[in-house]
């Protein structure tokens, strides 16, 4: 039987891939850095306890991270220890259009791929938009100002549930190097979102969506971060927010 490891198993798209995962009947264990009773703990960072965590591994779903610097030394460590373990499957996340916007956080995602891909460990990277948790966090965490300012760009805003749940499916198949990329049901402009914001959590603050200069705000105006062929998530954001500020 294939036996799994879903890194970042406590987070909000590593929670849903294994939880999938064992609901398909997978046998599967978690890791993060504390660990528990389906976890082992080992540090990404710095490769502790990695080793003994891949032992009798086939495939890993990589959805651990710290969204900073230090994502790369953790798939570094990763992807060496999972090529001396043998493993046959590493499945990981990525950003749709992250090679088209010239943001650092960005670049750092085509790096990512490129030490997952020079890894010679079989691979399959899924990129995904945007998801709802990080467009409800633009404007909430604007709760000391007296105005939402976005900038005017469009979404396509997915459930990160509904993205676990499909990188359990890719786990399950045969590596693909690159699926298609995933999407949210619905392309909407900042200032549909924030009105659906403003709904669901009875803000009465006004939006300023504003023009940005610049190179990388011209990616995001061009929507090279959608993936309007592919609206594989059926969560609209406004759902999503209806269930959060009910
Ligand atoms: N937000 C978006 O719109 C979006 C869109 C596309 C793709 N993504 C990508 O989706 C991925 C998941 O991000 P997220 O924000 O959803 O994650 P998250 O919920 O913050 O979860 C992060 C997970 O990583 C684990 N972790 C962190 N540091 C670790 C370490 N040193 N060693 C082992 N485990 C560690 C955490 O476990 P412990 O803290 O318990 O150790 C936790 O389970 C990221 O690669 C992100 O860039 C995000």
């Amino acid at each position: 039987m294939t036996k799994f490891l879903v890194t970042g198993s406590t987070g909000q798209v590593g929670g849903p891939a294994a939880a999938a995962l064992r609901a398909g009947g997978a046998d599967v264990v978690g890791l993060t850095r504390s660990g528990g009773p389906e976890a082992v703990a080992a540090d990404l960072v710095t490769g502790e306890g990695l080793t003994k965590a891949l032992t009798g591994i086939d495939t890993v779903v990589h959805l651990a991270a710290g969204n900073d610097k230090r994502d790369l030394p953790m798939l570094r460590n990763l992807t060496a220890a999972a090529k001396a373990a043998g493993v046959g499957h590493l499945v990981m996340i990525s950003i749709v259009g992250c090679d088209l916007v010239p943001l650092a956080f960005y670049r750092q995602k085509v790096e990512l791929e490129g030490i997952a891909l020079a890894s010679g460990v079989p691979l399959t990277i899924q990129r995904a938009t945007q998801f709802h948790t990080l467009i409800d966090q633009v404007f909430s965490v604007q709760k000391f100002s007296p105005a939402i300012f976005a900038p005017a760009w469009r979404f396509q805003p997915i459930a990160p549930e509904e993205v676990g749940a499909r990188m359990a499916e890719l786990a399950m198949g045969a590596p693909q190097v690159r699926a298609e990329d995933i999407g949210g049901p619905h392309v909407e402009s900042v200032r549909e979102l924030h009105a659906e914001w403003k709904e669901a959590t009875g803000s009465r603050r006004p939006a300023v969506i504003f023009r940005m200069p610049g190179k990388m705000s011209a990616g995001f105006t061009a929507g090279v971060h959608l993936a309007p062929a592919s609206s594989f998530g059926k969560q609209t954001f406004a759902e999503y927010l209806a269930k959060k500020y009910r």
